[in-house]
């Protein structure tokens, strides 16, 4: 196999102070623990799982938008972009993306440092005619682009509507990093998942085999089995529904009785029915998205969705006219 070499910049991020962040989240009212918190190896798993079920149609309704574009997708990209994804590049997304595309760069940003390896080493495997770039950095803080990446123009890649987990005022300065790191002349793909009927909604987060739940509350094991927190997750059950005000699907997990959880020398304590909220999942109408994209200076260029419209997958691209590039 005629394999290139991956070049790999560690950026280094700041190692998450798990413990500190949850301390401060139990303490604050409301209680809250990050989504981030979600993903160790059991819960990848779980949503892994999760992607596969009839009631999670977001992942499955992304890859149909993107199986059906992708070839337009790489037209508008043109033929010499830089493909970035933002996030592991282990998905079957990404590889459609390249295989449509066929750019001549790829570089995948994630901060699991081997994840990242892991998944940029199958790619160069399988795609020897590739250059393949990998930096582990946190892309939710202001990081710059490898030199060696930067040149030329630069698709960037962020699916999966991991943006609904951002408060609106936080997808938009996300947006308005990825502006920068792309710009003069880049694109930003991103999949976007829509508002809908909220039936549809409570049944993707409530699903009939529970493994929603048990992603919900793989956190508490997560405390218990590497924070060393005295906690009983069957005390506990999963909360998930459609705040429609707010425009988004909330998770809670809900004490089923008085309990403490003991942690880090402190000692929280819950009476039956207080929770802790875990994820925020932020819906968008088509318009919405339009309006927060233009508002972080990226202009709406081509949107897809699925004949359900369950789901939109949206190319931004730099707005060069109203911020204009500095010289
Ligand atoms: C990965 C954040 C897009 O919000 O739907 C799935 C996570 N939470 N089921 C989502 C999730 C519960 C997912 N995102």
């Amino acid at each position: 196999m005629n394999r290139r070499a991956v070049r790999f910049y560690d950026e280094q991020p700041a190692p998450a102070t798990m413990l500190e962040e949850v301390l401060q989240g139990l303490a604050a009212r409301p209680r809250r623990i990050a989504p981030k918190f979600f993903y160790d190896e059991r819960g990848s798993r779980l949503f892994d799982a999760i992607c596969e079920l009839p009631e999670y149609y977001p992942t499955r309704t992304e890859m149909g938008i993107l199986e059906s574009a992708a070839s337009e997708m790489a037209r508008l990209a043109g033929p010499d972009a830089t493909l970035i994804e933002l996030g592991s590049g282990a998905s079957r997304k990404i590889r459609l993306l390249l295989e449509a595309m066929r750019p001549r760069r790829y570089l995948g940003i994630d901060i699991s440092r081997e994840f990242l390896r892991q998944s940029v080493e199958r790619l160069a495997g399988d795609y020897s005619w590739l250059e393949v770039h990998a930096a582990c950095a946190d892309f939710m803080q202001d990081f710059e682009l490898p030199a060696a990446a930067g040149e030329g123009k630069k698709l960037a890649f962020f699916p999966g509507s991991t943006i609904g987990n951002f408060e609106p005022h936080e997808a938009a300065s996300f947006l308005q990093r990825v502006r920068r790191l792309i710009q003069p002349d880049g694109a930003l793909l991103i999949g976007v998942d829509l508002k809908k009927d909220p039936a549809i909604l409570n049944a993707a987060y409530n699903d009939s085999a529970g493994l929603t739940a048990q992603f919900n509350l793989n956190l508490l094991a997560r405390l218990r089995d590497e924070l060393g927190a005295e906690v009983d997750p069957r005390g506990f059950r999963h909360r998930a529904f459609y705040n429609a005000g707010r425009g988004r699907v909330e998770m809670h997990l809900v004490s089923r009785r008085a309990q403490d959880i003991r942690l880090g020398g402190q000692r929280f304590h819950f009476a039956p029915g207080d929770g802790i909220h875990t994820e925020n999942s932020y819906k968008y109408s088509v318009d919405e998205f339009h309006a927060l994209a233009r508002g972080a200076g990226l202009r709406p260029r081509q949107a897809w969705l699925d004949d359900a419209r369950l789901f939109s997958v949206h190319y931004l691209s730099v707005n060069t006219r109203s911020a204009p590039r500095v010289a």
